[in-house]
C-alpha cells in the first residue's frame, strides 16, 4: 500500500523512518517532506491547504493512508475532505480537532465531562477580562484561545503585567487566536504528556513523555517549542496513567463521541501532576515535536498497521508494543532561537549516527549538496538506553560528533530524571 505522510519537521521524519519499515508499506510519499524525510520517502511538492489538491493526489498515486502531522491542516478540515473522498486518514476532524484550535471549548468539554483541570472563564472581552483577574490569584495563567503556534499562553506574575498581556492579546498581540481569552486557575506540580491513539472509541495507551520547554539549562528563559525530550516518563507511574486514562482520556473520548464529533488520531495529554492527581493542562491533536520522536524510537508495532486499524475504527485488532528502554532527544536550533533563527549554517552529520543513535532533521535544507540549517530547530539527536541516564549519554555522545557552528543546544535534558536516578 502507498502512503501519505504530510509535514516537514522533526516529528514527520520520524514517522518517515517507522512508517517505511513497515512491510505494508510499497511507497511512502511525503509532501513536503525535509532531507532527512528524504531517506525514507518521496518527497513531493502538494499545497496542503488545497484540499482537492491532496485527493487529486492520492487518487492518482494509490495512496491507501494519509498520516498528517501537524494540527494546522487538522484544524482546517484536511481530515473531512479526505475521508469524503474515501481516503483513509490518520488524524481528527476539523470538530474534533478543537480539542486544540479552540482551549475554551476544551475547557467546557472538561467541566461538561467532569475532566480535572483548572478553574477558568472565556471571555471576548478585555473590560471582562480584567474584571475577573479579581477571581484569581498570581501567577495568572491567561490564554488566547485559538492556534499561537505553542505561544499564546501568558503566565503573568502580577496583576499589571496579567492586565498588559490581556490588553496585548485582544488588542491583536496573537492574531485572530486572541479575539477569545481564557483564564485559568495556576496548577502546581511536574508536568508529563501522556499520549492516547483512539478510533473514536477503542483507546489504546501510547507512551509517556516529558519534554524541555524553555531555551535555557535549568529550565529557564524564553518559551520554545521544545529543546528536548524522553520517553518514558517515570514520574507518570502506572497508577497515575491508569488514573490519567480513567479520568481524562476516556469521558475525553466517550463525550466526543457521545455530542456526535467522535475523536479519531493521536490525543496527545499534557498533564500536570498535582498533589490530588493527574489534571489536564492541555490537549493537542497531534504527536509532540520533540516527543514523537522518542516514541518512535520505541515503537516496536507496524506503524501503517496501527495507524490504517485507528483510520478505519478496528484500533482493537492491534498491538503497539513499545521497548522497555529509554528513548532521549536533544534539539540541536541554530543561533538566535527561539528568536530570529541564523539561517543557512552548515552542517556535518558525519558518523554521528550509530545502532543506538538515530539524528531526525526538522529544519534543514540541500545547497548545491551541502546539508544546512533552514529554521529554528534544526536537528534531533535521538539516542536509546536502559534508562534516561544512559540514553542521555549516547544523545550527547552523537551530538558532540556533529558539526554545526552555528548551532547550539542546552546539555542538560532529562536532568531532573537524571537525578532522580542517581
Ligand atoms: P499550553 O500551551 O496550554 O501547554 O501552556 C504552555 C505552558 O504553560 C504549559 O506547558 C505549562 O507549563 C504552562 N501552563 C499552562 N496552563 C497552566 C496552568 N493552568 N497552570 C500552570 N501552568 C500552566
Ligand atoms: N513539544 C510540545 C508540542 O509539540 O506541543
Amino acid at each position: 500500500m502507498n502512503v501519505l505522510l504530510l509535514g516537514s519537521g522533526g516529528r514527520e521524519h520520524a514517522l518517515a523512518w517507522k512508517l517505511s519499515q513497515s512491510p505494508t508499506c510499497d511507497t511512502l510519499y511525503a509532501a513536503p517532506g525535509n532531507p532527512g524525510i528524504g531517506d525514507n520517502a518521496t518527497c513531493v511538492a502538494i499545497d496542503m491547504t488545497d484540499h482537492a489538491a491532496v485527493i487529486e493526489f492520492c487518487k492518482g498515486h494509490d495512496v491507501g493512508l494519509v498520516v498528517i502531522g501537524p494540527e494546522a491542516p487538522l484544524v482546517d478540515g484536511l481530515a473531512d475532505s479526505l475521508r469524503a473522498g474515501n481516503i483513509p486518514t490518520f488524524g481528527p476532524s476539523k470538530a474534533a480537532a478543537q480539542l486544540e484550535g479552540s482551549k475554551g471549548f476544551t475547557k467546557d468539554l472538561c467541566e461538561r465531562a467532569r475532566i480535572p483541570t483548572g478553574g477558568y472563564i472565556r471571555t471576548t472581552s478585555l473590560d471582562q477580562a480584567v474584571a475577573a483577574l479579581a477571581d484569581y490569584t498570581a501567577p495568572y495563567v491567561l490564554k488566547a484561545d485559538g492556534l499561537a503556534a505553542g505561544k499564546g499562553v501568558v503566565i503573568a506574575q502580577d496583576l499589571d503585567e496579567a492586565k498588559a498581556a490581556l490588553s496585548d492579546m485582544f488588542g491583536g498581540g496573537f492574531g485572530a487566536a486572541g479575539a477569545e481569552v481564557v483564564i485559568e486557575e495556576f496548577l502546581e506540580g511536574e508536568e508529563a504528556s501522556f499520549f492516547a491513539l483512539t478510533d473514536g472509541t477503542a483507546i489504546m495507551p501510547f507512551g509517556t513523555a516529558q519534554d524541555h520547554k524553555q531555551v535555557g539549562e535549568g529550565d529557564v528563559g524564553a518559551n520554545t517549542g521544545g529543546m528536548g525530550a524522553y520517553s518514558p516518563a517515570p514520574v507518570l507511574t502506572e497508577e497515575l496513567q491508569a488514573r490519567t486514562i480513567k479520568e481524562i482520556i476516556q469521558p475525553t473520548v466517550d463525550t466526543m463521541r457521545a455530542e456526535g464529533m467522535p475523536y479519531s488520531g493521536v490525543l496527545y495529554a499534557g498533564l500536570m501532576l498535582t498533589k490530588t492527581g493527574p489534571q489536564l493542562i492541555e490537549y493537542n491533536c497531534r504527536f509532540g515535536d520533540p516527543e514523537c520522536q522518542v516514541l518512535m524510537m520505541r515503537l516496536n508495532g507496524d506503524l501503517v498497521q496501527i495507524m490504517l486499524a485507528c483510520a478505519q475504527g478496528r484500533l482493537s485488532e492491534v498491538d503497539a508494543g513499545f521497548a522497555d528502554e529509554t528513548a532521549l532527544t536533544v534539539v540541536m536550533a541554530a543561533k538566535g532561537y527561539p528568536g530570529t533563527p541564523e539561517k543557512g549554517g552548515a552542517i556535518g552529520l558525519k558518523e554521528a549516527e550509530s545502532a543506538d543513535a538515530k539524528i531526525f532533521h526538522a529544519g534543514t535544507k540541500l545547497v548545491d549538496g551541502q546539508l544546512v540549517a533552514n529554521g529554528g530547530r534544526v536537528l534531533n539527536v535521538t539516542a536509546k538506553g536502559a534508562n534516561v541516564t544512559e540514553a542521555q549519554a549516547r544523545a550527547y555522545e552523537a551530538v558532540d560528533a556533529v558539526d554545526f557552528t552555528s548551532g547550539f543546544c542546552r546539555r542538560d535534558i532529562g536532568w531532573k530524571e537524571v537525578a532522580r536516578e542517581r
